[in-house]
């Protein structure tokens, strides 16, 4: 890069601010402060980059593409190879795990059963962690690392937590993780574990650990990473950059993603909101969130909303109703009170997307759809081709439009659900009218269990033919 084009690029990074998204405060603070929440409103934080500076950046697109083909980890992660556009300098203690870079599948599978003519997946469990927690990971970390933290601390249904175990442990940090007991995949668990986190098993919920939370967020050497921190927001917008750049950067029709806490929704809409504004796409792709219907408070709201209060400039309701107790057997977005609530509804209100819900038994079958095209995936991420099954049906998504489902973790991440999946002893707890629970079992339209065969070469053959 020239001298002046790096100035340029530099400049733009360092007078980088924290804004207050509330229209009525839009207070700003500088980018080493060390807050979470607007401290004059409460009203939550994003990173603003001045864009109008790298617009005269020229071949944006060609340098990043350049970036992926490099030995250097610094320059070949698929989130720091967009170094424009995150609030860091050249200086900045980078710590990285070649994060990024994930697939994109086609998927004939998943297309014929959502009713698409093509759909494409954007796995994200092929991340260092095995989930899209890594992309905001590298940014949250390196930024703790920055400001001089000793402990980095967050709440987690598992994968946010292995993820900043990870990480920290690559930055020799201290990292604290609070988990809802017994509520986590063993798996995810496993991970923290390994990567030397001091694991806190909550007598709570999620909600109940994500208060918590806040409650640490005084404490001055410790550093919060769940999605209220804007700068692991910046890390996962990178995301948007990188599939524009797959999709040879024609902007897709529909891109879906599951909806737990909301980071992911709120950080693809900036993404693609900032790839706008430096002109480099001509339009938004619609933007829509998927939700397990016993874990759905976003999608209640959306669907109480009144007309007046759709399209892209209306006002945010103040509020959001929690679920007071959530359930889904996708235990990554058993979420009842998102903290990135309001972020993700600007982003799907602006794109003129959707949120909705799916229920248990169409999550689960899904998920093996998407496992026979031979693309693994937990639970929650398949809430989005259940999802995209839905909006097909319901006419709001036409089955030639182009559609990107963002899959966020790894089937490894769950081999339990998996396993009672095929082998038909999957079941949910379901609410009665009563209020009363029953336990609904999941019958499994493509169940798949192993069975017990001779030790014979007739016996295989027999079994094959069985099965043709
Ligand atoms: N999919 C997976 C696999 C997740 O782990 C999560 C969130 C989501 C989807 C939802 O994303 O919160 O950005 O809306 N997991 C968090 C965690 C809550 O602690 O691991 P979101």
């Amino acid at each position: 890069m020239s001298d002046a084009i790096a100035n340029t690029a530099q400049k733009a990074v360092t007078t980088a601010v924290q804004r207050c998204i509330v229209p009525a405060c839009a207070a700003t603070f500088g980018i080493r402060e060390q807050i979470y929440v607007c401290p004059r409103c409460g009203g939550p934080l994003q990173i603003e980059i001045p864009l109008e500076l790298l617009q005269s950046v020229p071949d944006l697109r060609e340098r990043w593409h350049a970036r992926a083909s490099s030995h250097d980890a610094r320059e070949r992660s698929g989130v720091w190879r967009f170094r424009e556009l995150l609030p860091f300098d050249g200086d900045a203690p980078v710590v990285t795990l070649c994060e990024g870079n994930t697939p994109l599948y086609d998927a004939p599978r998943c297309a014929q059963y959502a009713g698409l003519t093509v759909l494409r997946l954007k796995h994200q469990g092929c991340n260092p962690t095995a989930s899209f927690k890594d992309t905001g990971m590298t940014t949250a970390v390196t930024q703790a690392k920055l400001l001089g933290a000793r402990t980095v601390v967050c709440a987690s249904t598992g994968n946010t937590a292995a993820s900043l175990a990870a990480y920290a442990a690559r930055a020799e940090l201290q990292c604290a993780i609070l988990l809802p007991q017994g509520q986590i995949s063993p798996a995810k668990l496993a991970q923290s574990m390994d990567y030397g986190a001091v694991v806190c098993e909550i007598a709570g919920n999620f909600d109940d650990c994500m208060r918590l939370i806040s409650e640490l967020g005084d404490v001055p050497f410790i550093y919060i990473a769940n999605s209220i921190n804007p700068f692991r927001m910046e890390g996962q917008k990178t995301v948007a950059f990188e599939l524009l750049e797959q999709c040879g950067w024609r902007v897709p029709d529909h891109v879906v993603v599951p909806g737990g806490n909301m980071g992911n929704s709120s950080a693809l809409g900036k993404g693609f909101d900032e790839m706008l504004r430096l002109g480099l796409i001509d339009r938004l792709p619609k933007i829509s969130v998927i939700q397990a219907e016993g874990s759905a408070p976003l999608a209640h709201l959306f669907a109480g909303l009144k007309p007046s209060q759709f399209g892209p400039e209306a006002a945010l309701p103040d509020e959001l109703a929690p679920v007071a107790n959530p359930r889904t057997l996708a235990s990554a977005i058993k979420i009842g009170a998102p903290v990135s609530w309001k972020k993700a509804l600007r982003a799907v209100l602006r794109t003129r997307g959707n949120i909705i819900t799916v229920s248990e038994p169409e999550i689960a079958d899904a998920k093996a759809i998407i496992g026979r095209d031979g693309i693994g995936c937990e639970p929650a991420s398949a809430t989005t081709v259940a999802g995209i099954r839905k909006l097909v049906a319901a006419g709001k998504i036409y089955a030639g439009e182009s559609v990107i489902a963002v899959l966020t973790g790894h089937v490894l991440k769950d081999p339990d659900y998996v396993s009672h999946y095929h082998r038909g002893t999957l079941s949910f707890e379901s609410v009665t009218e009563q209020g009363t629970t029953k336990s609904v079992p999941i019958g499994g339209a493509f169940r798949n269990a192993p069975e017990k065969v001779a030790a014979t070469k007739e016996a295989i053959l027999k079994s094959l033919e069985s099965r043709r």
